[in-house]
């Protein structure tokens, strides 16, 4: 079967590190570039843990971009209070050797569109500032991006406010333009996500894996279940994987239960900034423009994620 061509942008954090690790591993993805969002901390960390989750995987040939410092107009929130003050504490990793290309992510990202040839799928991890910037600059190339496949969002639920998920929080004006594109989207929200959860018994199984990247990812998984398991113990202890979700629907979207729906972004509610307001029963009877998802197989999850870092290094 051939591979998906596709570029990730992401904020390495840990469960963008678990979403390195799956696509990388998975042996499914013709990987053109991973560009780099700030979110969970500055672009400079996000980029510096980029660049060590993929020399510890041995994508050391992947051109890596930096990106936007910033949200579009809005000043950026860290995630520091989960990831930690490096934005990956936790396991140590290797030093890395590699360097970042000289060209920046937007003009990267149009760059591979355009020599492509056929489309390409992109894979935001993180805000959507690079995703909407590419977007605004390069409208000609929309015709080029097959699918938007993104973690972000929520259907009835937030992370950052009751109502708003930190991605889609950090840059709601960036996400309101990428729903708003005319590209197809895959919506993996916190209803999916908070349903993807990794628990103890499998943390070390990924740990009894005995490879260095099993091991890296089982300290991963323990750092980031101390905030779930203080913050959200209707989780039972487990902590929900994220960003994997966008790369495993790409998979195998018949692990998922989806629904076709509107989504717009509220760019403006005091209480509602950043909420992705998502027409589930269709009662505006708007042109559905993503698919949304809100359930998964988990055990099926874990075992693809399992597969795919047994046979890194
Ligand atoms: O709300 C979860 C999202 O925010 C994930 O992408 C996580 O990595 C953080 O970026
Ligand atoms: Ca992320």
């Amino acid at each position: 079967m051939s591979k998906i061509p596709i570029i990730i942008d992401c904020d390495p954090g840990h469960d963008d590190a678990l979403m390195l690790m799956l696509a990388f591993g998975s042996g499914m993805f013709d990987i053109r570039a991973v560009t780099i969002s700030a979110g969970n901390q500055t672009q400079a960390k996000t980029m510096n843990n980029a660049l060590k989750i993929l020399t510890l995987i041995g994508a050391t040939d992947i051109p890596v971009y930096h990106g936007a410092e910033k949200p579009l107009f809005r000043d950026l929130a860290v995630a520091d209070y989960a990831h930690g003050e490096t934005g990956l504490d936790g396991p140590s990793l290797p030093t890395h050797t590699m360097a970042v290309q000289p060209m920046r992510a937007v003009e990267a990202m149009a760059a591979i569109l355009v020599e492509a040839g056929s489309s390409i799928t992109i894979v935001p991890t993180g805000p959507l500032t690079n995703i909407a910037t590419l977007l605004l600059a390069y409208p000609h190339l929309k015709s080029k991006i097959e699918r938007i496949s993104l973690m972000g969002g929520g259907i009835f639920r937030g992370n950052m406010t009751p109502l708003a998920e930190f991605n889609i929080y950090n840059d709601p004006e960036a996400a309101a333009i990428v729903f708003n594109a005319g590209v197809p989207i895959t919506m993996c929200g916190l209803d999916v996500t908070h349903k993807a959860l990794v628990f103890q018994k499998d943390i070390e199984l990924f740990r009894s894996l005995g490879n260095k990247t099993g091991t890296a990812a089982a300290g991963m998984m323990d750092f980031f279940s101390i905030f779930y398991r203080k913050n959200m113990p209707e989780l039972d202890g487990g902590a929900p994987l994220h960003d994997p979700c966008a790369i495993a629907w790409l998979m195998n979207p018949g692990i998922f239960k989806t629904k076709s729906c509107y989504v717009d972004v509220e760019t403006k509610g005091e209480l509602t900034r950043g909420a992705t307001v998502v027409d589930f029963y269709n009662v505006l009877n708007r042109e559905p423009n993503a698919v949304v998802a809100f359930d998964i197989d988990r055990d099926e999850y874990i075992n693809m994620l399992y597969n795919a870092i047994k046979v890194l290094p």
